[in-house]
């Protein structure tokens, strides 16, 4: 039986405009949400989770009239699949529109969106706006169906989020990934769509292809990641005073005591917050990777909380453009 109330929706209503996650009921699984305009409170849905890098979330949307809020353009396809599959579990993969953070995308220049089929989750994205959410599992683990799932998985009030009971889930499968970047449709991951009801729609549509740049670690994870140009090369602190020069940026948590002679300089917090920091990393990283710059040089971040997927993700960065 579901019980939720008008006072739930108020109370998940104030704790998402407060910068808080709730957890909320979607006809696939149950997602961890965050208001997808919040850098900050988007940063927190990766500490709650413990996720150890950064992945591109999925921002959900109360109807497509939406979609201009969070997606710079609208490829034709986008109106013969929403008529089809929305709301439903049929995620696309859009150009992102400026004012969605870059977290959200993990950096990359696109955004996912999909309009869930849920009535709870549809009237709460009617009145606060878009969500990003991810599966509210922790890192590693099974998506969750149930409440109970999300409790077990993130525990409960006060530790865990609150959570919008609307039941059990009625796919119990991901939303299946569509990317609309290219002029030909690309399955990023199987999911409650099947590509031939997608392609009932569409025509062919590329599947089973994974992008060159990225290996297919771990199963629905086929995206791209943004990768700087610039040569990313690990510091020490130690290290800094031989590498400064007007040709090099700096990364760093905190402002090392001098930083003469660095050509650009990106604090990620003032005050050493990994969740302030990991909702500015993207954005710090495109700035430095704009600025003309022969390498930007990163001091070490702590690696714990947050700070483990700030360092994972800047140590893939440095890899990549070493071998790229
Ligand atoms: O059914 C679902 O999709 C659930 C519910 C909560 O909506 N959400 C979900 O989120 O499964 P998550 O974070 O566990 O998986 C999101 C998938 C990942 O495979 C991610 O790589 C892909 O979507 N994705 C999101 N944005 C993307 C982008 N801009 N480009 C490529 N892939 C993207
Ligand atoms: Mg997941």
């Amino acid at each position: 039986m579901v019980s939720t109330t008008k006072e739930d929706l108020a109370r998940a209503r104030a704790i998402l405009d407060e910068g808080g996650l709730v957890a909320i009921p979607t006809e696939t699984v149950y997602g961890l949400a965050a208001r997808a305009f919040d850098a900050r409170a988007v940063a927190s849905i990766f500490e709650r989770k413990g996720r150890p890098r950064f992945d591109p979330l999925i921002v959900h949307v109360a109807e497509v009239g939406e979609l201009g809020r969070v997606a710079r353009s609208r490829p034709a396809a986008v109106d013969l699949l929403a008529d089809r599959f929305w709301p439903g579990p049929l995620t696309l993969v859009l150009p992102k529109a400026e004012e969605v953070p870059a977290l959200v995308s993990a950096g990359l220049d696109s955004v996912g969106v999909r309009v869930p089929d849920h009535p709870l989750t549809r009237e709460l994205l009617s009145a606060v706006g878009p969500l990003a959410a991810p599966s509210a599992n922790r890192f590693g683990r099974v998506s969750p169906t149930t409440v109970e799932h999300v409790r077990a998985e993130l525990g409960e009030e006060p530790e865990g989020p609150f959570v919008l009971d609307g039941g059990p889930c009625r796919t119990g499968l991901e939303s299946t990934v569509l990317s609309l970047l290219d002029d030909r449709p690309r399955l990023l991951r199987p999911g409650g769509v099947t590509l031939e009801e997608l392609e009932a729609v569409l025509g062919p549509v590329e599947s089973g292809v994974t992008p060159a740049t990225e290996a297919p670690e771990s199963p629905g994870q086929l995206a791209s990641h943004y990768a700087p140009r610039t040569p990313i090369v690990p510091v020490t602190e130690a290290e800094l005073a031989g590498r400064a020069r007007p040709e090099a940026g700096l990364l760093c948590l905190r402002r090392p005591p001098s930083v003469e002679g660095w050509g650009v300089v990106e604090e990620l917090s003032a005050t050493g917050d990994l969740v302030e920091a990991a909702s500015r990393l993207f954005a710090a990283l495109h700035r430095l990777d704009a600025s003309g710059l022969m390498e930007i040089a990163v001091l070490p971040v702590p690696e714990e909380g947050l700070g483990r997927a700030i360092a994972d993700r800047l140590r893939r960065a440095a890899v990549r453009t070493r071998t790229s």
